[in-house]
């Protein structure tokens, strides 16, 4: 099967050199092309170019993009997409003034969402979350990771595990599955933590890989969840079982959880409200991807990382959604987009390289996705016609794309 998209008034983040990831001054820059053509033969992309350079040659189908532009599907690198119910009732709360950690000490928040989590069937779990992805897909997105971290069990989660699975199975996006075993601290472990961690260093890592469920290992390490010392036996497990870690880390204090993600070659550290100097120092040199939930600093109301002083230190920067009933219930990547520009005064360009490039690689995919690349997986969006590229992060709330191509097929 050979498809042409001819006409398309601007091909953005086209990329001819295959870095698996861009760092510092470069974020701010994105090659496209003006009055292009993109050929994509099967699942990948053959061709792309000028206008005028087209050859004479047959295509099984063509569509017209005039006045439209074409860009490679976002990448979502963090995400908890299974989840059962809503939590808007905490959401009313933190309008009052409880604090996220306040909210969680009570036992609502992750235990809220573990709690419905384990009445639900798996069935209704997968149907939920294949509801949320095909969201995603119509927003643009065409890569996702998806954590467990809702079971607390090692029952329940390894039920959230097995919907990822079948997700992966039954979805057009590529999805990666993460084990977050050590998402919250269950009641009946409060004042013995360790015999939590011991659960799922002994349960449910070893469970997760004797079933091949699981690609990456996760822990929220953080100030008043999982110590460094607790995250660290748990990424050696999980590194043993050949999962590679991926973590949450200095969302609610400097808990030192960057430095543990850098000596355990995470391939990203996720959150990162709180990093100073030091911890930027750890990350450069080091291939943990630095990566900012935007989503969920706005809806929690929280300071944002200081993702300027990323880049100029030459860092690299992924931006995800963070999807979850709890701190950021939107699976919009366009809005991420806006409030990259907004909040974190960072420029369209590098906003678009956070969340499509990498992004990618902070999910250990960007050899197939995140840009528009010779033998990459055809996976992009046409716009609807839109003045700039400027004009995506620019029109916030309003969805901008108009037709998706997964593995080059129009969904
Ligand atoms: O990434 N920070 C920890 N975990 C999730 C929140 C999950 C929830 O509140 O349900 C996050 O924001
Ligand atoms: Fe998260």
């Amino acid at each position: 099967m050979k498809t042409l998209i001819k006409n398309i008034k601007e091909l953005c983040m086209v990329d001819r050199d295959l870095k698996p990831r861009i760092m510092g001054k470069e974020m701010a820059k994105m090659e496209t092309i003006k009055n292009a053509y993109l050929i994509v033969e099967d699942d990948r992309i053959a061709d792309f170019g000028e206008m005028g350079a087209l050859k004479e040659q047959s295509f099984d189908k063509e569509v017209d993009a005039t006045g439209r532009m074409v860009f490679p599907s976002f990448c979502d690198s963090h995400t908890h997409l299974v989840y059962a119910g809503s939590r808007e009732i905490e959401y009313i709360d933190k309008i009052r003034g409880l604090s996220y950690d306040e909210i969680a000490k009570r036992g609502g928040g992750i235990l809220n969402s573990a709690k419905r989590v384990q009445e639900a069937s798996e069935d209704q779990l997968y149907e939920d979350a294949m509801m949320r992805l095909q969201q995603m897909i119509g927003f643009g997105t065409g890569a996702v990771e998806i954590k467990s971290g809702y079971g607390m069990t090692t029952e329940a989660e390894m039920k959230m595990l097995r919907v990822i699975r079948r997700l992966k199975e039954d979805s057009p996006l590529t999805i990666k599955a993460t084990l977050l075993g050590a998402h919250g601290i269950p009641m009946e472990y409060r004042g013995r933590q360790e015999k939590f961690v011991d659960l799922v260093i002994d349960e449910m890592i070893p469970q997760a890989a004797a079933e091949g469920l699981a690609d990456y290992i996760d822990v929220f390490c953080d100030e008043g969840f999982f110590t460094c010392e607790d995250t660290e036996r748990m990424l050696e497990a999980g590194i043993k079982h050949g999962m590679r870690p991926k973590i949450h880390a200095n969302e609610m204090a400097c808990s030192g959880g960057i430095q543990v993600a850098v000596k355990y070659n995470a391939l990203s550290c996720d959150h990162l409200e709180f990093t100073g100097d030091e911890e930027i120092a750890c990350l450069l040199g080091s291939e943990t991807m630095p990566t900012v939930l935007p989503g969920a600093a706005f809806f929690l109301n929280m300071q944002h990382a200081p993702v300027r002083k990323m880049m100029d230190a030459g860092l690299g920067v992924a931006m995800s959604s963070d999807c979850n009933p709890g701190s950021s219930p939107s699976p919009n990547m366009q809005l991420i987009l806006s409030m990259a520009c907004v909040n974190y005064r960072m420029l369209p360009e590098e906003a678009f390289n956070a969340t499509t490039m990498n992004s990618a690689y902070a999910m250990g995919v960007s050899d197939k996705l995140g840009s528009i690349a010779k033998g990459k997986v055809a996976n992009f969006y046409i716009t609807k016609p839109i003045s700039t590229y400027e004009y995506m992060p620019y029109a916030y709330g309003e969805n901008k794309v108009e037709k998706v191509f997964l593995n080059g097929k129009e969904q």
